[in-house]
């Protein structure tokens, strides 16, 4: 080493000495701050340097600032609710402040599952829950998750209220649309994908709305009425799973009542089952105006409430200190709750990976690149929306076989696609396609501006098209008589607040596409809808295409679909009944307001497909079903057991013409001795994706509590011995193979299990 090269070293040490020195020592000031400690080693350092008031600041939320601006007093302990109303992004869902002393930020929260919700910003949509529910792909939820969490992070959000996982318990429910399908394990993967992704920006999902809140009537006053078993066997293990695959932050607890408990303060569902036997240790954050005690809810287990002033009081405000003074609730208890939120907070990246500068709303969106996004949502909705039907080939409409004349009629396809209501609707880039239509405000309909029309055009340019609004019979009729090819929109709009009045098409929808099936023997009907709907002319139309609500780019994915330019893999969620009469409450019970009323769910743990089964009853479309414009033979089905674990390997031969995607499903069913709820369950799934000719094989390990019934009294979940039946299948009525399985008896706990 030469000597100038030795001086250069000294300076370079002394310059990188006096660089650390001042880190170091905010480091042993702040020592939570040391990322190489674990999220619960910070946790712990952050706590008990906290002040009570500081706790007192973390646990509670307030909305944003149209809601805040009623508020006068200062109603936690040394906060002026005014300074709050600067700090909070405008339209947002709500805002907890931050702790500059110990370099806590404050918690900005964005709604929700298909994308950052606000009026006042232009954000990108993916297709509803529900919709890439149907692709049976958690990568496809994940990318979504991924990407919305992103205009998340970069509008300035580090708490996302998304993962929607209740089972769509009742047809008519109006938030079908946020949630992801009928079955536990279907619901949980794809609703776990999607906060895996958004989690992956380091900012914070929850997962919601715990407990069974299986309707929107009545939300707030209705007691949902199940036996443990049963709940346990069902939602509750939607929720289970999901937390499992994707370890969210935070739980949303629901508005409803649970067997009489209100969910937010319900000990059973959030002391015992979430936090003691799943163990889970993240925060639960209340539903806006879920709250309805102080002393109930903090002991019944809720760590945060939300949305100031939802709830009437504040009740972690004062109340919450004063309870604390006066041994109502206990001091230890208030440190749970912080040192949850804490922990969620450090665990998820939210302190490690703070938000840019500029918090307010809009400042930063010239980072996020719309274009990108919009295709990751028509990438999402190509894998999930379901052809239900497609006789004669009338699909896809190909380049090959042109039609010469197509007329669209209907719901406004010319320029817009639907999206659900409530505080899961994203406001389009570009605005609403279809502006005043719906009740108003915060329930105004939402129209994607994405044509399905203009992008057939684009994809058939020599076809005439020919757009009818679908608002008059005699002039749909003659519109579709003059073409070769006659597609219809159909329309269900569904939202939060709100459950379905009737699974039937609203105005004259029905008579236009049976006028349209008699006037032109190529009808296709494209349904956008919110979850299951009837269709008394299934049998006389060619096709059907179910688009659910399908985003950004909806129109795009749609033509795309119709075109064969996608072949379409999408597979039914839930069950389309053929009648309202096979559901197990052919109307939803309850009245919006007035005195507390009950629905008892006696049919357990027998939801969707699985009533059905046991009923015998014959669905329009059945779970799982979804067409494919190739054919796939699935076989080679085998049932295996080793250390207590069960795998299914089979295997899928794309036996057409066309590269495809087939969805494998592994349902169960289990000797009488083992008590189900319903002949068999979904098991496992796989989607494979296959070129023509191609073969692809697949394993799929199965939750040991999928195949078992829940024991109240001991808490166990137990396995019944004996001969077992696997069904490999492309959907639910549509089994390919059966193989035997012979169990032994085995009892184990939720606990057990993640050891
Ligand atoms: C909804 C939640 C939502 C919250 C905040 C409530 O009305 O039920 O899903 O996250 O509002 O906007």
């Amino acid at each position: 080493m030469t000597s100038m090269h030795a001086s250069l070293l000294a300076t370079a040490v002394a310059l990188a000495l006096s660089a650390a020195a001042p880190t170091l020592l905010a480091a042993d000031a702040q020592p939570w701050m040391n990322k190489a400690r674990t999220s619960t080693q910070r946790t712990e350092l952050l706590l008990q340097a906290m002040t009570q008031e500081e706790k007192l600041l973390l646990v509670f939320g307030y909305a944003s600032g149209d809601q805040l601006a009623q508020v006068d007093a200062s109603v936690i302990p040394g906060v002026n609710a005014k300074e709050v109303i600067t700090k909070v992004i405008p339209g947002s869902a709500g805002y907890i402040p931050g702790i500059p002393r110990l370099g806590l930020p404050a918690q900005f929260q964005a709604d929700a599952s298909i994308g950052v919700r606000n009026p006042y910003l232009e954000r990108t949509s993916l297709p509803s829950s529900l919709a890439t529910a149907a692709s049976w792909d958690s990568r496809v939820t994940e990318a979504g998750g991924r990407m919305i969490g992103l205009e998340a992070r970069l509008s300035g959000f580090n708490i996302m209220l998304a993962g929607g996982v209740n089972l769509a318990r009742e047809a008519q429910n109006g938030r079908n649309f946020e949630y992801t399908g009928e079955d536990p394990l279907l619901a949980a993967e794809m609703g776990a994908g999607l906060i895996r992704g958004v989690q992956a920006n380091h900012i914070i999902s929850t997962v919601k709305h715990y407990l069974i809140n299986a309707q929107e009537t009545g939300r707030n006053i209705v007691s949902a009425q199940i036996s443990e078993p049963a709940l346990r066997m069902s939602d509750a293990l939607a929720f289970e799973l999901a937390i499992e695959k994707s370890s969210p932050g935070s739980v949303m607890c629901s508005y409803n009542r649970i067997n009489d408990v209100y969910a937010c303060q319900n000990d059973k569902w959030q002391n015992q089952v979430l936090k003691r036997d799943w163990g889970y240790k993240g925060y639960v954050m209340s539903d806006w105006g879920a709250v309805h005690s102080t002393v109930q809810d903090a002991n019944g287990g809720l760590d945060q409430q939300s949305g100031f002033p939802f709830d009437k009081v504040a009740h972690f405000g004062k109340p919450l200190k004063e309870a604390i003074d006066d041994g109502s609730v206990p001091q230890a208890r208030l440190d749970d709750m912080v040192r949850r939120i804490l922990w969620a907070m450090f665990d998820k990246g939210v302190v490690d990976h703070p938000l840019g500068d500029a918090k307010t709303a809009g400042a930063i969106a010239n980072a996020i690149d719309y274009a990108a996004h919009a295709k990751i949502s028509q990438q999402a909705a190509e894998q999930s929306l379901v052809l239900l039907k497609n006789e004669a080939g009338v699909l896809p409409l190909s380049p090959d076989a042109m039609p010469k004349r197509v007329a669209i009629i209907g719901s406004y396809a010319d320029k817009a696609v639907l999206a659900g209501g409530g505080s899961a609707v994203v406001t389009p880039i570009g605005g609403n396609a279809v502006p005043g239509l719906g009740p108003g405000g915060w329930l105004t309909q939402v129209w994607q501006p994405s044509s399905p029309m203009k992008a057939l055009q684009k994809l058939l340019p020599a076809t005439q098209f020919a757009f009818d609004a679908g608002t008059d019979v005699a002039a749909a009729s003659k519109a579709a008589a003059a073409a070769d090819v006659a597609i219809v929109f159909v329309h269900q709009w569904t939202a939060e607040s709100l459950d379905a009045p009737s699974l039937s098409l609203d105005g004259n929808q029905d008579a236009v596409v049976s006028a349209v099936a008699k006037a032109n023997p190529n009808a296709v009907v494209v349904v956008e809808s919110g979850g299951a709907i009837l269709m008394p002319w299934a049998k006389d139309v060619k096709a059907i295409l179910a688009a659910f609500y399908p985003g950004a780019n909806g129109g795009e994915a749609i033509a795309r679909l119709l075109t064969g330019a996608v072949n379409p893999s999408g597979r039914l969620p839930l069950t389309f009944p053929a009648s309202t009469d096979q559901l197990v409450r052919p109307q939803i019970g309850g009245k919006s307001e007035g005195p507390l009323f009950t629905v008892r769910y006696t049919e357990g743990a027998a939801v969707g497909y699985k009533w059905f089964d046991l009923h015998g009853h014959k669905p329009l479309y059945a779970f799982g079903h979804g067409l494919s414009y190739t054919s796939f033979e699935l076989g080679g089905l085998a049932a295996s057991q080793a250390k207590g674990q069960v795998t299914v390997k089979f295997s899928v031969k794309n036996s057409g013409n066309r590269e495809g995607a087939s969805v494998g499903q592994v349902y169960v069913s289990a000797p009488q001795s083992a008590k189900w709820e319903a002949p068999r369950r979904l098991v496992g799934f796989d989607k494979l994706a296959l070129k023509p000719g191609q073969t692809g094989t697949s394993a799929v390990t199965i939750d040991p509590r999928l195949l078992a019934t829940f024991d109240e009294a001991t808490g166990e979940w137990v396995i019944a011995p004996g001969s077992y039946e696997v069904q490999l299948g492309a959907g639910s009525d549509d089994i390919r193979a059966t193989a035997k399985l012979s169990l032994t008896g085995r009892r184990f706990t939720s606990a057990q299990l993640r050891r």
